[in-house]
């Protein structure tokens, strides 16, 4: 507090000085300017000062997301075919952007009801049965999020105590980790292998503490693309079970998957009902990253936390979105199988091109728009070879490295592109890798 308060005192006789300083430094000349500059920079001493002392610790120790910093970084270059970002390439579609200009116009533009529409949480219930025969109470089990990260924060703020250990699957997405620390969670990383990264009893039960919660589940997978099948979800829910932990189950990939594969809801797991947390999103499915709209299903007690850390935190979502949101429910679908089918195209392509570059190999995954081939061929560590690619090449991804060690010797690059895009973007690869000194296979 002390500390605080002198450093609050710094910043006030900065402010001081500085208007004495100004005073006497206008038409003084060089020696009144000097003055002037270092006045100015007392000032922000004092300034910078008084923000270290204000700043919480756990917020202090937070890093911004490499994958954040990456998109900042691209958005200002002219020219770079843009396959980092983790965003649908296609528009809304229409009868869902219909539905919110006639929303609003119809007067949805006051506060809602933090848990969401009723009518919103009631169509997701039906969509919960649907797809996955879980049974979710509208009334009492689903929250509408802002997005999927609304509905993250709020879960883990809602279940994590100081301390509290989290297993999450590596290579993951690295807002994993800030959310976790966030809540004064302590993420522990269960290392994946390649090719396919599945999920095995002896990887997770080795990471197994007293202190151990819970388990994040992001199923399909961002960055591998891998979609867990049932006996694999059947190795968490018998771990869950036996260790009596919470399973957080972040299905916002759930409809982009491909060829025969069937995405399983982890909350239809038998006996998983109620130790799950679903976290879903309209973001990727409807292409609707920009409005916002995601949603946490979970029992009536967890429920309840999650409604009232949303309720401090967004208040609520927008209620004209909350009305598009159940369009795109009811009456999305269609359009939705056609994207689905457009990334499928893509991701042949792109793989078949990608496994014809000398040092690559790629996978083809069954689930999410993401790519992530081995590079190791190369001869270069995954940050250098995405800011070489950047630099050079022109084509924007993302390191291995940002989804943590195991990530490494791996690039994560997006099919949310156009076929144009991506065959260019592969030749420019392609040129650049035929022209490096050495390391290529
Ligand atoms: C695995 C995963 N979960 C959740 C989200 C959150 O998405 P949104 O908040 O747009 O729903 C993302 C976004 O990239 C993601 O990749």
């Amino acid at each position: 507090m002390l500390g605080v308060q002198i450093d609050g005192a710094v910043g006030i006789l900065g402010v001081c000085w500085v208007r004495a300083f100004c005073c006497c430094g206008r038409g003084r000349g060089v020696c009144g300017r000097l003055v002037l500059l270092l006045a100015r920079g007392y000032v922000w001493m004092g300034v910078f000062r008084l923000n270290v002392a204000y700043l919480s610790a756990r917020v202090a120790s937070l890093e911004t997301s490499p994958i954040r910093k990456l998109i900042d970084l691209v958005g200002k270059m002219p020219d770079v075919i843009r396959l980092h970002a983790g965003e649908p390439d296609f528009d809304t579609p229409l009868c869902i952007r219909e539905a919110a200009k006639n929303a609003l116009d119809c007067g949805y533009t006051h506060y809602a009801h933090t848990a969401g529409l009723l009518e919103l949480r009631e169509a997701i219930a039906e969509k919960a049965w649907e797809d996955n025969r879980v049974e979710a109470d509208p009334e009492t089990e689903i929250t509408v999020t802002c997005g999927g990260f609304g509905a993250l924060f709020a879960t883990f703020l809602s279940v994590l105590n100081s301390g509290d250990e989290v297993l999450v699957a590596e290579p993951c997405w690295p807002s994993y980790k800030g959310f976790i620390r966030l809540a004064g969670g302590v993420p522990v990383f269960v290392k994946l292998a390649p090719p396919d990264y599945a999920l095995d009893a002896t990887s997770v039960q080795g990471k197994i503490t007293e202190r151990t919660k819970m388990v994040v589940l992001n199923n399909p997978n961002n960055p591998t693309g891998a979609v867990y099948d049932l006996p694999q979800l059947q190795v968490v829910a018998s771990l869950a079970r036996e260790h009596d932990l919470l399973v957080l189950a972040d299905e916002v990939y759930e409809k982009i998957v491909y060829d025969d594969t069937r995405h399983h809801g982890f909350a239809g797991v038998p006996g998983m009902h109620d130790r799950t947390i679903t976290v879903n999103s309209f973001s990727k499915t409807y292409a609707m990253t920009g409005w916002r709209v995601g949603y946490a299903i979970a029992n009536p007690q967890i429920t309840g936390a999650i409604r009232r850390v949303h309720s401090y935190t967004m208040s609520c979502v927008s209620p004209a979105y909350q009305k598009a949101a159940v369009t795109a429910l009811i009456r999305a679908q269609d359009r939705v199988q056609q994207m689905v089918n457009e990334y499928k195209e893509r991701r042949n392509i792109a793989v078949e091109a990608l496994n014809r570059v000398p040092g690559l190999r790629c996978v083809k995954p069954h689930g999410t728009f993401y790519l992530f081939p081995d590079i190791r061929g190369l001869g270069l560590p995954s940050a250098i070879l995405a800011e070489q690619l950047l630099t050079k090449a022109k084509v924007a991804t993302i390191p291995g490295s940002a989804f943590g060690p195991r990530g490494e010797g791996h690039l994560r690059i997006s099919v949310a592109a156009s076929r144009g895009d991506l065959v260019e973007a592969v030749k420019r690869i392609d040129d650049f890798a035929r022209r490096l000194p050495s390391g290529v296979d």
